[in-house]
């Protein structure tokens, strides 16, 4: 089951880029990573979504939003929904730890955008992972179980399942923008918690093993290969240094490698 998971890599270029410059930036990373087997991702600012779809347009690389609201429509002044979304891209970032942190979104309201993903047929990443002082005590593990539990409960009480498309992404806090990593051995082993809480809570089929789990947390390409050495990681979901072409050449090139490890192995 493990090999046959797809290899992904999905950049966040967070509050970085202006419509003027972003779709030049897509179009030289999707020339320096045409590599057979990786699903590529760049996921911009809304403002610069549409030239970025029209850069990437003959290429393979998709495009993803880095938020959506949690209601389908009303009156929510500056806020975009999953609707204005379709046509612009087809996937996106949910609960990224930045807006945990600085939007306090809560794990009922990630949830809420997890349905409205589905409903718009945006395939979501939806990013976990915990602080340092809750790994420093032993309750990293717990930690993301809750967030999973939470947002499964309220997708639950909307009558819904998890999408059946889901990703997601294993970002420890202090990894994120920090230059330090988590060890590949502990990205791994919550990737196997995620998959096991994913099929005891929402019935996901197989123990979850269907289910693409990327880690991100100061990802470059020369820390990519610590995290791809371990079967249970799927890729990676990349911040600083998905804005650097040379950088996601060569991370997307040491996903090739996995990918076609994979391919020659099933
Ligand atoms: P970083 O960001 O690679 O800059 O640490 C990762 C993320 O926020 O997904």
């Amino acid at each position: 089951m493990t090999l046959s998971r797809p290899v992904i890599v999905a950049g966040d270029w967070k509050m970085n880029t202006t419509p003027a410059d972003a779709g030049r930036l897509a179009t030289d990373i999707a020339a320096a990573t045409e590599v057979a087997g990786v699903t590529r991702i760049v996921c911009p600012p809304y403002v610069a979504l549409p030239a970025v779809r029209d850069a990437l347009a003959a290429t393979s690389v998709a495009v993803g939003a880095q938020n959506l609201h949690g209601e389908p429509a009303g009156a929510y002044t500056g806020e975009v929904s999953g609707q204005m979304l379709v046509g612009l891209a087809t996937w996106c970032i949910v609960g990224h730890s930045e807006r945990r942190r600085d939007q306090a979104e809560s794990d009922e309201l990630i949830g809420r955008k997890l349905l409205r993903c589905a409903e718009n047929g945006l395939r979501p990443i939806l990013c976990v992972g915990e602080q340092l002082a809750e790994r420093e005590a032993g309750l990293a593990e717990e930690t993301v179980r809750g967030q999973l539990e939470r947002s499964i409960g309220e997708l639950r009480r909307l009558g819904a399942g998890l999408p059946a498309d889901l990703v997601v992404a294993y970002e420890p806090v202090w990894a994120i923008g920090t230059g330090r990593t988590a060890w590949g051995s502990d990205a791994a082993a919550m990737a196997a918690l995620i998959r096991l809480v994913l099929a005891e809570s929402a019935g996901v089929p197989e123990d979850g093993a269907g289910v693409p789990v990327l880690y991100g947390g100061s990802v470059t390409s020369a820390s990519i290969a610590e995290f791809l050495a371990e079967p249970e990681i799927d890729g990676a979901l990349v911040g600083g240094a998905s804005l650097k072409v040379d950088e996601m050449a060569g991370i997307v090139a040491r996903a090739g490698m996995t990918a076609a490890a994979r391919a020659s192995a099933a």
